[in-house]
């Protein structure tokens, strides 16, 4: 097996996302598991979830209506998120509607630590804007626990009982690197993983990108070396594929902007990058019309599947109609165009909305 070291702070990439399960304690996500989870989202439903961790005794909890937990944090680097983060609040809203208790975190020490923003500056920012994106994009504010990181001196005392249970050599198999801000950073996250489990034992899921995973795994080791202190229940992890560069590279990134749809982005620039868009269509309409479009490999498609289409019947006819080359990938790229901007229109307008409830917010200490 090909051992694969992920940074969750750089660049990482896999072309092949089947070569992280057994890795990291990635298992994947099967027909058999998905039947269990009552109405499954767009992402489980379409296997854009590829793995998880242990969620057997999340479905456990569900079934049996016992407690459980979602947890997510957001990093405030710059003021906008992008579409992974939107696939992972799908999914916290996912379990929060299944009535997982659900918490929240600014990831404000980490910020500091990895990226050089200012604990205010981080504040700043995610109060004027991820935690209103967050709730337009679905979140039930009245049901979530949020905190700051520095702000939540139990999340910190764990974080320093934790560093006790991990060394340099181990946290360097995990991370592949050591950088004192970074270790830092991963015992805190450790913390924040396992902060609502304070209150009461019980199963937590925390659905992240793959490079999020290295943190999932310590979190799991470190509850095993605390067991007799603590006695923790080991988080669950769920694992979402990253949304492809629009030229049809592995994920979409920043480094690469005119590739790269953000939230928010004008509308106008979107749709020029989407007619850019690496697409499955053929070379002539001569040839299109006789052996159709590949849809698994146009990145327009991939937009409406990953974000912008919920009904699976009208997905399908997308699918169905470009496969027999009926549809052009002009049309399927008009389609995206004017999805996407649907969908950036509602979520300015329930951003604004969200504003305004963020003072009645309260955040633990
Ligand atoms: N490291 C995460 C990021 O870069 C932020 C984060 C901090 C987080 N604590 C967490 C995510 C706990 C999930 C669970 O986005």
């Amino acid at each position: 097996m090909v051992k694969i070291t992920i940074d969750p702070w750089g660049e990482f990439l896999i072309k092949d996302y089947e070569k992280l399960i057994g890795q990291y304690g990635l298992e994947p996500f099967t027909d058999s598991l998905l039947k269990k989870l009552p109405n499954p989202n767009k992402l489980m439903r379409r296997k854009i979830i590829f793995a998880h961790t242990d969620l057997g005794k999340v479905i456990d909890a569900i079934q049996n209506k016992k407690d459980f937990y979602v947890l997510t944090g957001i990093m405030p680097s710059l003021e906008q998120i992008h579409l992974g983060t939107k696939m992972v609040i799908e999914n916290v809203k996912y379990f929060q509607d299944q009535g997982a208790k659900t918490f929240v975190l600014v990831a404000d020490l980490e910020a500091a630590a990895t990226r050089g923003v200012s604990l205010e500056e981080g504040r700043k920012r995610a109060l004027n804007f991820h935690i209103p994106a967050y709730i337009a994009l679905g979140l039930n504010p009245e049901k979530t626990v949020f905190y700051f990181q520095s702000e939540n001196e139990k999340v910190k005392n764990l974080a320093f009982i934790f560093s006790r249970k991990i060394t340099l050599n181990e946290f360097r198999a995990i991370y592949g690197s050591t950088e004192p801000g970074r270790m830092m950073s991963s015992v805190l996250q450790v913390g924040d993983i396992l902060f609502p489990q304070l209150e009461k034992r019980m199963p937590g899921v925390i659905p992240v990108g793959p490079d999020q995973s290295p943190h999932i795994l310590l979190s799991r080791d470190i509850v095993d070396r605390t067991q007799t202190t603590f006695n923790f229940v080991p988080p669950s992890g769920l694992y979402n594929k990253y949304t492809p560069s629009l030229d049809g590279g592995l994920k979409m990134s920043k480094s690469k902007p005119e590739y790269c749809i953000t939230i928010p982005e004008d509308v106008n620039e979107a749709c020029k990058k989407i007619r850019r868009a690496f697409s499955g269509g053929r070379d002539t309409l001569e040839k299109h019309r006789k052996l159709g479009g590949v849809p698994e490999k146009d990145m327009a498609f991939e937009l409406l599947k990953q974000h912008f289409i919920e009904d699976d019947n009208e997905l399908k006819r997308i699918y169905d109609d470009y496969k027999s080359g009926k549809m052009m990938s002009g049309e399927i790229k008009d389609i995206a165009c004017k999805k996407l901007t649907e969908f950036m229109k509602d979520f300015e307008k329930k951003l604004e909305k969200a504003r305004n409830i963020v003072p009645s917010l309260k955040f633990i200490k």
